[in-house]
């Protein structure tokens, strides 16, 4: 059945591509390139299935399934109940598994030839999206149709209306804020969960889909080398939030019941959490969402003497402070891997500390956990044992496309205790009822994707060695251009790099930090306007840093060189201005 897709001819209109490549500057709202669907003149669609007029993509689902008339020469706009060549049309269904065989493997060329062209047509791709705010509703219609449009209309304003307003992050010069790492197996495991669509809330609401997810967070807690209990053959366990800041969510959440139940309701306003400046924003969220005062957010302070790692000094005396005050300290998130800089906080001590003072404390590794399943990495969370809650996004670095973010935590019982709903409707019997493990109660929402499949097949299809050998050779991609820069006397490295990401600027002249800063807000400004690549920045200690991420699947050696030789060349403006 596959082979009658593959005459399919995809062409890509060159005359606007070629416009692009020549002037190799991008518009608002261009139209990069277009794929046209369909055209298949050899009669292959239809004949193989029967139909005639084998023609593309929303007439070809019409005339051959739609109808049921083998000979039928209706258009694609022929749909309900009618009747064509005298035959009765087919009433539309939302699942009709011929139509889903036909447009899926459509689907399916679409994505990979949009892959294919991320590596061969660059140009057509800015990294970086160059369209202006409100685009597409100059372009869309106002209001949703009353009948079906053709599939083949459907793609052809994708690929003329939306991809142009896509910032590519799977393109291979794609190196801003942290990747969102895909694979084909992560993509496979989406089809597959998208496809089955069950929804395990319960155990009984789909078996498997619960029994799978806490198998496969035992394989990779063993992969990461978690303590014990966090398996679900010990107190603890674990379950795929969707994403990082819900894991960080729902933990304060246990952590806040825990500490409530022992210090009574009504002292709220006591609590205290503590996390470093540069802890992601979405543990303030996750606070004030759980009633913390934002008063009582503790962030303390880091600077370069400990590469942006939080001193468990700081925390120790934070703590002594509030404590003498009168305030309940119940909470610490620690951070592998921060988001500016990547920077490690130190887990060992943090963990002593919350220890002595029975304070819940959480590892937020949500991009360089997913490195510590390499055996070179995983010192990086040594005193994880420690630690009450762990998480890791594998979205983002172990190539389960989004959205994927294992949690694991000490006591499943803090968390099922905060969280449990028991609705009649939901009621079950079961025998072996303390071997059922209900995820509804280890998350805000009820429903929920069968995300399980999807880490189970990137686990499978590629084997841990492999994985670990995709995550090495993106550090050693982010080595290379940190090697490039520290090679250039015009630049700097700004920070000790542990993973893939290189904290870089333009380094200052006569030490002037401000007008170095406005150089470095410059150059991002014009590097990322090219659409050759896309990098991000931060600040740290007041300073402007450029952040140079390698996580995209497709990104080779010679991208990152690239990359390099274009911001060296955008920087000569800069540099020319030293010597004068
Ligand atoms: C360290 C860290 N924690 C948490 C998050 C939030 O993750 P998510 O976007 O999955 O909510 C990020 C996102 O970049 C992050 O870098």
């Amino acid at each position: 059945a596959s082979n009658k897709f593959s005459i399919i001819t995809y062409t890509l209109i060159l005359s606007q591509k070629k416009k692009n490549i020549n002037n190799q500057s991008y518009n608002s709202c261009q139209i990069p390139f277009e794929m046209e669907y369909g055209n298949s003149t050899e009669n292959g669609i239809g004949k193989s299935n029967g139909i005639s007029n084998g023609y593309g993509i929303g007439n070809g689902y019409v005339n051959g399934h739609g109808i049921g008339n083998e000979h039928g020469n209706g258009n694609g706009d022929v749909y309900g109940n009618g009747k064509v060549n005298g035959e009765k049309v087919k009433k539309m269904k939302p699942m009709d598994s011929e139509m889903l065989r036909e447009q899926g493997h459509i689907m399916v060329d679409f994505i990979a030839d949009y892959y294919k062209n991320l590596e061969d047509s660059p140009q057509d791709f800015p990294v970086l999206s160059q369209v202006q705010p409100g685009y597409l509703r100059d372009i869309l219609p106002d209001s949703a149709p009353d009948h079906p449009e053709p599939l083949k209309e459907l793609l052809h304003d994708v690929s003329k209306k939306i991809i142009p307003g896509l910032t590519h992050w799977q393109s291979p010069s794609y190196f801003a804020y942290y990747a969102s790492s895909t694979s084909v197996a992560g993509f496979l495991g989406e089809m597959l969960n998208a496809g089955l669509s069950v929804v395990g809330f319960t155990w009984l609401a789909s078996p498997a889909a619960t029994e799978l997810e806490v198998i496969v967070l035992d394989w990779l807690a063993k992969l990461l080398q978690l303590p014990d209990h966090f398996l679900s053959t010990g107190n603890g366990g674990g379950v795929i939030q969707g994403t990082g800041c819900e894991a960080v969510l729902v933990v304060v959440l246990a952590a806040r019941d825990r500490i409530m139940k022992k210090v009574g309701k009504n002292s709220l306003s006591q609590l205290v959490v503590y996390a470093s400046d540069q802890t992601h924003s979405s543990f303030r969220k996750a606070c004030l969402i759980g009633g913390i005062h934002e008063e009582n957010i503790r962030l303390l302070k880091t600077d370069s003497s400990t590469n942006y790692g939080m001193p468990p000094k700081s925390l120790e005396e934070a703590i002594s402070s509030d404590l003498a005050k009168g305030f309940i300290p119940f909470f610490i998130c620690a951070t592998v891997g921060t988001t500016s800089s990547a920077a490690v906080d130190p887990l060992f001590p943090l963990g002593k500390i919350a220890e002595s003072y029975g304070i819940w404390m959480h590892v937020d590794a949500a991009y360089a956990g997913n490195a510590c399943i390499c055996p070179e990495f995983r010192e990086h969370i040594d005193g994880v044992e420690n630690a009450d809650s762990f998480n890791i996004n594998a979205h983002k670095w172990l190539f389960a496309n989004q959205t994927c973010s294992p949690l694991w935590v000490k006591d499943r019982y803090s968390l099922i205790n905060a969280l449990k709903t028991n609705p009649e409707y939901l009621e079950y019997k079961v025998s072996k009822r303390e071997e059922v493990v209900n995820y509804k109660d280890w998350q805000i929402s009820l429903s929920r994707r069968f995300r399980s499949l999807k880490l189970w097949m990137v686990l499978r299809l590629y084997g841990a060695e492999n994985l670990r050998n995709f995550i090495r050779d993106h550090v050693n991609l982010a080595k290379h251009f940190e090697d490039c820069v520290a090679q250039d006397a015009h630049f700097e490295v700004v920070t000790t790099r542990y993973f893939s990401l290189v904290c870089f600027r333009l380094a200052p002249i006569d030490g002037d930090e401000d007008k170095c800063n406005d150089q470095n807000r410059e150059l991002i400004a014009t590097v990322n306007s090219t659409g050759k690549i896309f990098i991000s920045h931060t600040a740290l200690s007041g300073k402007f840093i450029l952040r140079f991420a390698v996580g995209a699947p497709l990104t080779e050696e010679k991208h990152v060189t690239e990359a390099w030789q274009i911001i060296q060349k955008h920087a000569t403006k800069f540099i020319h201005n030293k010597k004068n």
